[in-house]
Protein backbone atom coordinates (compact mmCIF):
# COMPACT_ATOMS: atom_id res chain seq x y z
CA UNK A 1 0.00 0.00 0.00
CA UNK A 2 3.20 2.06 -0.14
CA UNK A 3 3.58 5.41 2.60
CA UNK A 4 0.27 5.29 4.22
CA UNK A 5 -1.36 1.82 5.60
CA UNK A 6 -4.18 0.82 4.09
CA UNK A 7 -6.82 1.09 6.73
CA UNK A 8 -5.79 4.71 6.74
CA UNK A 9 -6.27 5.18 2.79
CA UNK A 10 -9.87 3.11 3.12
CA UNK A 11 -11.06 5.74 5.60
CA UNK A 12 -9.51 8.60 3.01
CA UNK A 13 -10.80 6.81 -0.17
CA UNK A 14 -14.41 6.77 -1.59
CA UNK A 15 -13.93 2.80 -0.97
CA UNK A 16 -13.06 3.68 2.59
CA UNK A 17 -16.61 5.71 2.35
CA UNK A 18 -18.45 2.44 1.10
CA UNK A 19 -16.23 -0.35 3.48
CA UNK A 20 -18.46 2.08 6.37
CA UNK A 21 -21.69 2.48 4.77
CA UNK A 22 -21.55 -1.74 4.09
CA UNK A 23 -19.64 -3.00 6.53
CA UNK A 24 -23.36 -3.57 8.63
CA UNK A 25 -24.12 -5.96 5.62
CA UNK A 26 -21.65 -8.11 6.50
CA UNK A 27 -20.18 -7.55 2.43
CA UNK A 28 -16.45 -7.07 2.04
CA UNK A 29 -15.63 -3.44 0.26
CA UNK A 30 -13.77 -4.38 -3.60
CA UNK A 31 -10.79 -2.97 -1.79
CA UNK A 32 -10.72 -6.16 0.15
CA UNK A 33 -11.55 -8.19 -2.81
CA UNK A 34 -8.63 -7.98 -4.72
CA UNK A 35 -5.08 -7.13 -3.81
CA UNK A 36 -4.69 -5.60 -7.69
CA UNK A 37 -3.43 -2.29 -7.12
CA UNK A 38 -5.91 -1.35 -10.66
CA UNK A 39 -8.50 -3.26 -9.31
CA UNK A 40 -8.14 -1.27 -6.13
CA UNK A 41 -7.29 2.11 -7.90
CA UNK A 42 -9.59 2.46 -10.98
CA UNK A 43 -12.42 -0.13 -10.55
CA UNK A 44 -14.78 1.56 -7.77
CA UNK A 45 -17.22 -0.99 -7.96
CA UNK A 46 -20.26 -0.71 -5.93
CA UNK A 47 -20.99 -3.24 -3.51
CA UNK A 48 -23.96 -5.19 -5.19
CA UNK A 49 -24.51 -5.06 -8.68
CA UNK A 50 -27.95 -6.33 -9.40
CA UNK A 51 -28.18 -3.89 -13.00
CA UNK A 52 -26.80 -6.12 -15.72
CA UNK A 53 -27.92 -9.95 -15.53
CA UNK A 54 -24.45 -10.92 -15.09
CA UNK A 55 -23.89 -14.51 -13.63
CA UNK A 56 -21.86 -13.78 -10.61
CA UNK A 57 -20.04 -17.26 -10.28
CA UNK A 58 -18.15 -17.43 -13.31
CA UNK A 59 -16.16 -17.86 -14.99
CA UNK A 60 -15.82 -21.45 -13.80
CA UNK A 61 -12.54 -22.90 -11.95
CA UNK A 62 -12.23 -25.08 -15.06
CA UNK A 63 -12.64 -21.99 -17.62
CA UNK A 64 -10.47 -20.22 -15.52
CA UNK A 65 -7.59 -22.77 -15.89
CA UNK A 66 -8.09 -22.57 -19.75
CA UNK A 67 -8.36 -18.94 -19.83
CA UNK A 68 -4.45 -19.41 -18.12
CA UNK A 69 -3.46 -21.90 -20.26
CA UNK A 70 -4.07 -19.81 -23.24
CA UNK A 71 -1.51 -17.25 -22.16
CA UNK A 72 1.07 -17.88 -23.95
CA UNK A 73 -1.30 -17.79 -27.21
CA UNK A 74 -1.22 -13.91 -26.90
CA UNK A 75 1.23 -13.45 -29.25
CA UNK A 76 -0.78 -15.12 -32.18
CA UNK A 77 -3.68 -13.66 -33.86
CA UNK A 78 -7.05 -15.50 -32.97
CA UNK A 79 -8.14 -16.62 -36.71
CA UNK A 80 -6.44 -20.20 -37.05
CA UNK A 81 -8.17 -20.71 -32.95
CA UNK A 82 -11.37 -19.83 -34.43
CA UNK A 83 -12.22 -22.80 -36.47
CA UNK A 84 -12.16 -24.97 -33.36
CA UNK A 85 -14.83 -23.03 -31.57
CA UNK A 86 -17.01 -22.49 -34.82
CA UNK A 87 -17.01 -26.50 -35.21
CA UNK A 88 -17.97 -26.78 -31.32
CA UNK A 89 -20.77 -24.27 -32.27
CA UNK A 90 -21.74 -25.68 -35.09
CA UNK A 91 -21.92 -29.06 -33.97
CA UNK A 92 -23.66 -27.98 -30.53
CA UNK A 93 -26.48 -26.58 -32.77
CA UNK A 94 -26.39 -29.38 -35.91
CA UNK A 95 -25.60 -26.57 -38.34
CA UNK A 96 -22.29 -25.83 -40.29
CA UNK A 97 -19.39 -23.31 -39.66
CA UNK A 98 -20.56 -21.46 -42.22
CA UNK A 99 -24.01 -20.74 -40.57
CA UNK A 100 -21.73 -19.12 -37.51
CA UNK A 101 -20.81 -15.60 -36.98
CA UNK A 102 -18.63 -15.14 -34.07
CA UNK A 103 -18.98 -11.43 -32.49
CA UNK A 104 -17.13 -9.84 -29.43
CA UNK A 105 -20.16 -10.35 -27.41
CA UNK A 106 -23.40 -10.72 -28.84
CA UNK A 107 -23.76 -7.30 -28.52
CA UNK A 108 -21.44 -6.81 -32.03
CA UNK A 109 -23.63 -9.34 -33.63
CA UNK A 110 -26.47 -6.90 -32.65
CA UNK A 111 -24.79 -3.74 -33.89
CA UNK A 112 -24.00 -5.83 -37.25
CA UNK A 113 -27.42 -6.56 -38.31
CA UNK A 114 -28.28 -3.10 -37.41
CA UNK A 115 -25.88 -1.92 -39.73
CA UNK A 116 -26.02 -4.13 -42.48
CA UNK A 117 -30.14 -3.85 -42.35
CA UNK A 118 -30.60 -0.35 -41.27
CA UNK A 119 -30.05 2.99 -42.66
CA UNK A 120 -32.86 5.93 -44.27
CA UNK A 121 -34.57 3.50 -46.76
CA UNK A 122 -34.90 0.69 -43.95
CA UNK A 123 -37.97 0.78 -41.27
CA UNK A 124 -37.63 -1.93 -38.40
CA UNK A 125 -40.10 -3.00 -35.89
CA UNK A 126 -39.84 -4.23 -32.16
CA UNK A 127 -41.51 -4.23 -29.04
CA UNK A 128 -41.10 -1.60 -25.82
CA UNK A 129 -39.70 -1.93 -23.93
CA UNK A 130 -37.20 -4.35 -24.66
CA UNK A 131 -33.16 -4.32 -25.35
CA UNK A 132 -32.13 -1.83 -27.45
CA UNK A 133 -28.49 -2.16 -28.07
CA UNK A 134 -29.13 -3.00 -31.77
CA UNK A 135 -32.15 -0.62 -32.07
CA UNK A 136 -29.99 2.47 -30.50
CA UNK A 137 -27.46 1.58 -32.89
CA UNK A 138 -29.19 1.08 -36.02
CA UNK A 139 -30.83 4.75 -35.10
CA UNK A 140 -27.80 7.09 -35.93
CA UNK A 141 -28.04 5.29 -39.45
CA UNK A 142 -31.35 6.85 -40.31
CA UNK A 143 -33.11 4.09 -39.29
CA UNK A 144 -37.25 4.29 -38.54
CA UNK A 145 -38.07 2.33 -35.56
CA UNK A 146 -41.34 1.08 -34.62
CA UNK A 147 -41.44 0.72 -31.05
CA UNK A 148 -45.08 -1.52 -30.59
CA UNK A 149 -46.32 -1.49 -26.88
CA UNK A 150 -46.53 -5.07 -24.68
CA UNK A 151 -50.07 -6.10 -24.84
CA UNK A 152 -52.14 -6.53 -21.09
CA UNK A 153 -50.14 -9.35 -20.28
CA UNK A 154 -47.07 -8.02 -20.92
CA UNK A 155 -46.38 -10.16 -23.43
CA UNK A 156 -45.26 -9.00 -27.36
CA UNK A 157 -48.18 -7.70 -29.15
CA UNK A 158 -47.53 -9.91 -32.18
CA UNK A 159 -50.51 -9.23 -34.16
CA UNK A 160 -49.88 -5.44 -34.18
CA UNK A 161 -45.92 -5.73 -34.91
CA UNK A 162 -47.33 -7.86 -37.93
CA UNK A 163 -49.89 -4.88 -39.35
CA UNK A 164 -46.73 -2.62 -38.70
CA UNK A 165 -44.65 -4.67 -41.72
CA UNK A 166 -44.57 -2.99 -44.82
CA UNK A 167 -42.33 -3.30 -47.70
CA UNK A 168 -39.62 -0.78 -45.79
CA UNK A 169 -39.44 -2.95 -43.21
CA UNK A 170 -35.99 -4.92 -43.13
CA UNK A 171 -35.88 -6.78 -39.65
CA UNK A 172 -38.39 -7.39 -37.10
CA UNK A 173 -36.30 -7.80 -33.50
CA UNK A 174 -37.69 -9.91 -31.22
CA UNK A 175 -35.94 -10.59 -27.72
CA UNK A 176 -37.45 -13.44 -25.86
CA UNK A 177 -37.24 -14.49 -23.19
CA UNK A 178 -37.77 -10.46 -23.25
CA UNK A 179 -35.41 -8.06 -21.59
CA UNK A 180 -36.40 -6.83 -19.43
CA UNK A 181 -39.80 -8.74 -18.59
CA UNK A 182 -38.65 -12.22 -18.10
CA UNK A 183 -41.61 -13.15 -20.19
CA UNK A 184 -41.09 -16.09 -22.84
CA UNK A 185 -44.35 -16.68 -25.38
CA UNK A 186 -45.83 -19.83 -26.29
CA UNK A 187 -43.70 -22.21 -28.21
CA UNK A 188 -46.12 -22.40 -31.21
CA UNK A 189 -47.38 -18.90 -31.54
CA UNK A 190 -43.53 -17.46 -31.71
CA UNK A 191 -42.48 -19.95 -33.57
CA UNK A 192 -45.54 -19.13 -36.12
CA UNK A 193 -44.65 -15.63 -35.87
CA UNK A 194 -41.10 -15.79 -36.30
CA UNK A 195 -41.77 -18.16 -40.05
CA UNK A 196 -44.70 -15.72 -41.25
CA UNK A 197 -42.33 -12.46 -40.41
CA UNK A 198 -39.54 -14.49 -42.25
CA UNK A 199 -41.32 -14.66 -45.33
CA UNK A 200 -41.43 -10.60 -45.58
CA UNK A 201 -38.36 -9.27 -43.90
CA UNK A 202 -35.27 -10.35 -41.36
CA UNK A 203 -36.28 -12.02 -38.21
CA UNK A 204 -34.11 -11.47 -35.39
CA UNK A 205 -34.20 -13.45 -32.53
CA UNK A 206 -32.20 -12.05 -29.34
CA UNK A 207 -31.93 -15.34 -27.37
CA UNK A 208 -29.56 -14.46 -24.87
CA UNK A 209 -31.20 -15.92 -22.01
CA UNK A 210 -32.09 -18.90 -23.80
CA UNK A 211 -30.30 -21.51 -21.61
CA UNK A 212 -32.64 -20.15 -18.58
CA UNK A 213 -35.70 -21.35 -20.18
CA UNK A 214 -36.89 -24.17 -18.10
CA UNK A 215 -39.14 -26.20 -20.87
CA UNK A 216 -36.27 -28.49 -22.80
CA UNK A 217 -38.53 -28.86 -25.45
CA UNK A 218 -38.95 -25.00 -25.96
CA UNK A 219 -37.80 -24.04 -29.76
CA UNK A 220 -35.09 -21.64 -30.68
CA UNK A 221 -35.41 -19.92 -33.52
CA UNK A 222 -32.08 -21.59 -34.89
CA UNK A 223 -34.92 -24.33 -36.02
CA UNK A 224 -36.00 -21.88 -38.90
CA UNK A 225 -32.13 -20.81 -39.73
CA UNK A 226 -32.20 -24.71 -40.78
CA UNK A 227 -35.30 -24.32 -43.04
CA UNK A 228 -33.20 -21.45 -44.96
CA UNK A 229 -35.67 -19.03 -43.70
CA UNK A 230 -34.60 -15.36 -43.56
CA UNK A 231 -33.94 -15.40 -39.80
CA UNK A 232 -30.95 -14.31 -38.02
CA UNK A 233 -30.40 -16.03 -33.81
CA UNK A 234 -27.89 -14.02 -31.43
CA UNK A 235 -26.27 -15.84 -28.58
CA UNK A 236 -23.76 -15.21 -26.07
CA UNK A 237 -21.25 -16.17 -23.43
CA UNK A 238 -21.95 -13.72 -20.74
CA UNK A 239 -25.05 -15.03 -19.44
CA UNK A 240 -24.85 -18.87 -17.94
CA UNK A 241 -21.34 -18.97 -18.73
CA UNK A 242 -20.33 -16.23 -16.89
CA UNK A 243 -18.14 -14.34 -19.12
CA UNK A 244 -19.88 -11.02 -19.75
CA UNK A 245 -15.93 -9.70 -19.44
CA UNK A 246 -14.59 -11.67 -21.60
CA UNK A 247 -16.96 -10.52 -24.73
CA UNK A 248 -18.03 -13.74 -26.76
CA UNK A 249 -21.22 -14.20 -28.58
CA UNK A 250 -21.93 -15.09 -31.73
CA UNK A 251 -25.06 -15.40 -34.66
CA UNK A 252 -26.53 -18.43 -36.12
CA UNK A 253 -27.80 -17.91 -39.38
CA UNK A 254 -28.18 -18.71 -43.42
CA UNK A 255 -24.84 -18.70 -44.51
CA UNK A 256 -25.72 -15.91 -47.06
CA UNK A 257 -26.74 -14.23 -44.41
CA UNK A 258 -23.83 -14.76 -41.93
CA UNK A 259 -21.68 -14.17 -44.83
CA UNK A 260 -23.01 -10.29 -44.76
CA UNK A 261 -22.85 -9.74 -41.50
CA UNK A 262 -18.69 -11.41 -41.22
CA UNK A 263 -17.51 -8.73 -43.50
CA UNK A 264 -19.18 -6.42 -41.51
CA UNK A 265 -18.34 -7.15 -37.90
CA UNK A 266 -15.15 -4.86 -36.26
CA UNK A 267 -13.91 -6.79 -33.23
CA UNK A 268 -14.83 -10.90 -33.14
CA UNK A 269 -13.57 -12.95 -30.38
CA UNK A 270 -10.06 -13.19 -29.44
CA UNK A 271 -7.79 -15.59 -28.02
CA UNK A 272 -8.47 -16.04 -24.77
CA UNK A 273 -12.66 -15.48 -25.23
CA UNK A 274 -12.05 -18.42 -28.23
CA UNK A 275 -10.39 -21.04 -25.15
CA UNK A 276 -12.81 -19.51 -22.60
CA UNK A 277 -15.72 -20.76 -24.88
CA UNK A 278 -14.46 -23.95 -26.18
CA UNK A 279 -14.18 -24.91 -22.19
CA UNK A 280 -17.13 -23.88 -20.98
CA UNK A 281 -19.36 -25.38 -23.36
CA UNK A 282 -17.37 -28.42 -21.88
CA UNK A 283 -18.50 -27.70 -18.27
CA UNK A 284 -21.76 -29.24 -17.89
CA UNK A 285 -21.14 -28.57 -13.67
CA UNK A 286 -20.82 -25.54 -13.75
CA UNK A 287 -23.91 -24.87 -16.06
CA UNK A 288 -26.17 -26.73 -13.87
CA UNK A 289 -24.66 -25.31 -11.07
CA UNK A 290 -25.61 -21.62 -12.02
CA UNK A 291 -29.28 -22.76 -13.19
CA UNK A 292 -29.35 -24.14 -9.49
CA UNK A 293 -28.05 -20.57 -8.12
CA UNK A 294 -30.09 -18.30 -10.20
CA UNK A 295 -33.68 -20.75 -9.43
CA UNK A 296 -32.98 -20.15 -5.62
CA UNK A 297 -31.97 -16.27 -5.91
CA UNK A 298 -35.33 -15.87 -8.24
CA UNK A 299 -36.89 -17.66 -5.36
CA UNK A 300 -35.82 -15.19 -2.77
CA UNK A 301 -37.22 -12.56 -5.23
CA UNK A 302 -40.37 -14.16 -5.37
CA UNK A 303 -40.70 -14.67 -1.92
CA UNK A 304 -39.61 -10.81 -0.91
CA UNK A 305 -42.18 -9.43 -3.36
CA UNK A 306 -44.80 -11.64 -1.62
CA UNK A 307 -43.94 -10.55 1.76
CA UNK A 308 -44.96 -6.76 0.26
CA UNK A 309 -47.91 -7.92 -2.32
CA UNK A 310 -46.26 -6.68 -4.99
CA UNK A 311 -46.49 -7.95 -8.59
CA UNK A 312 -44.04 -9.75 -10.13
CA UNK A 313 -43.58 -11.26 -13.52
CA UNK A 314 -42.26 -14.95 -13.57
CA UNK A 315 -39.02 -14.91 -14.79
CA UNK A 316 -37.40 -17.06 -17.57
CA UNK A 317 -34.06 -15.27 -16.98
CA UNK A 318 -31.44 -14.29 -14.93
CA UNK A 319 -33.52 -11.21 -13.47
CA UNK A 320 -37.18 -10.41 -12.10
CA UNK A 321 -39.17 -7.78 -12.99
CA UNK A 322 -41.21 -6.35 -10.24
CA UNK A 323 -43.73 -3.27 -9.95
CA UNK A 324 -42.69 -1.83 -6.02
CA UNK A 325 -45.21 1.43 -6.65
CA UNK A 326 -42.14 3.26 -6.18
CA UNK A 327 -40.90 5.76 -8.85
CA UNK A 328 -37.32 3.76 -10.35
CA UNK A 329 -35.47 7.17 -9.96
CA UNK A 330 -36.65 7.56 -6.03
CA UNK A 331 -35.97 3.65 -5.57
CA UNK A 332 -32.78 3.71 -7.61
CA UNK A 333 -31.60 6.49 -6.03
CA UNK A 334 -32.05 5.19 -2.41
CA UNK A 335 -30.63 1.66 -3.38
CA UNK A 336 -27.94 3.38 -4.96
CA UNK A 337 -26.66 5.49 -1.93
CA UNK A 338 -26.68 2.44 0.37
CA UNK A 339 -24.55 0.40 -2.55
CA UNK A 340 -27.14 -1.47 -4.31
CA UNK A 341 -27.18 -0.72 -8.09
CA UNK A 342 -30.30 -2.38 -9.71
CA UNK A 343 -31.45 -2.23 -13.36
CA UNK A 344 -32.43 1.01 -15.26
CA UNK A 345 -36.09 2.50 -16.01
CA UNK A 346 -38.15 0.75 -18.82
CA UNK A 347 -40.45 3.39 -19.64
CA UNK A 348 -43.76 3.19 -19.68
CA UNK A 349 -43.12 0.49 -16.76
CA UNK A 350 -41.98 3.77 -14.55
CA UNK A 351 -42.78 2.19 -11.23
CA UNK A 352 -40.88 -1.29 -12.08
CA UNK A 353 -37.42 -2.62 -11.42
CA UNK A 354 -35.46 -5.22 -12.64
CA UNK A 355 -33.17 -7.15 -10.45
CA UNK A 356 -30.58 -9.53 -11.85
CA UNK A 357 -30.47 -12.68 -9.64
CA UNK A 358 -27.12 -12.23 -7.82
CA UNK A 359 -25.53 -14.54 -5.08
CA UNK A 360 -27.55 -15.17 -1.90
CA UNK A 361 -25.28 -13.36 0.01
CA UNK A 362 -25.84 -10.37 -3.01
CA UNK A 363 -29.06 -11.07 -2.28
CA UNK A 364 -29.40 -10.79 1.54
CA UNK A 365 -27.96 -7.71 1.26
CA UNK A 366 -30.60 -6.29 -1.41
CA UNK A 367 -33.49 -7.15 0.78
CA UNK A 368 -32.17 -5.61 3.69
CA UNK A 369 -31.94 -2.00 1.98
CA UNK A 370 -35.16 -3.10 0.03
CA UNK A 371 -37.10 -3.70 3.50
CA UNK A 372 -35.98 -0.35 4.47
CA UNK A 373 -36.96 1.59 0.84
CA UNK A 374 -40.75 -0.14 1.29
CA UNK A 375 -40.72 1.60 4.80
CA UNK A 376 -38.84 4.81 3.93
CA UNK A 377 -40.45 5.63 0.22
CA UNK A 378 -43.63 3.45 0.07
C1 LIG B 1 -31.38 -9.44 -24.41
C2 LIG B 1 -29.92 -9.18 -24.41
N1 LIG B 1 -29.25 -9.39 -25.55
C3 LIG B 1 -27.94 -9.17 -25.62
C4 LIG B 1 -27.23 -8.73 -24.52
C5 LIG B 1 -25.77 -8.42 -24.68
O1 LIG B 1 -25.01 -9.45 -24.26
P1 LIG B 1 -23.49 -9.60 -24.66
O2 LIG B 1 -22.75 -9.54 -23.40
O3 LIG B 1 -23.43 -10.93 -25.34
O4 LIG B 1 -23.12 -8.50 -25.60
C6 LIG B 1 -27.88 -8.52 -23.31
C7 LIG B 1 -27.15 -8.05 -22.12
O5 LIG B 1 -27.66 -7.80 -21.07
C8 LIG B 1 -29.28 -8.74 -23.26
O6 LIG B 1 -29.98 -8.52 -22.15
Amino acid sequence: MGKIDRRDWLKTSSLGTLSVVFGGLGISSAADASSSKYLNTYVKSPIVRLSSNENPYGPSDAVKKAIADSFDKLCRYPWQYHKALLEKLAEKHGVSTDHIVLCAGSNEGLYTAGLVYGGPESEMISMTPTYLAMLDYTKQFGTFIHEVPLDQSMLPDLESIKKRITKRTSLVFLCNPNNPTGTLLPAIRFRRFCEEVSEQAILFSDEAYFDYIEDPNYPSMIELVKEDKNVIVSRTFSKIYGLAGLRIGYLVTRPDIAARLRKATMASVNVLGTFAALNAMEDQDFYQFSLKRNKESQMFLYKLYDEYSIRYLPSNANFVFADTQIELPKLQKFMESRGIIIGRAFPPYTTWSRVSTGTMEDMEAYAKVFREAMNTLR
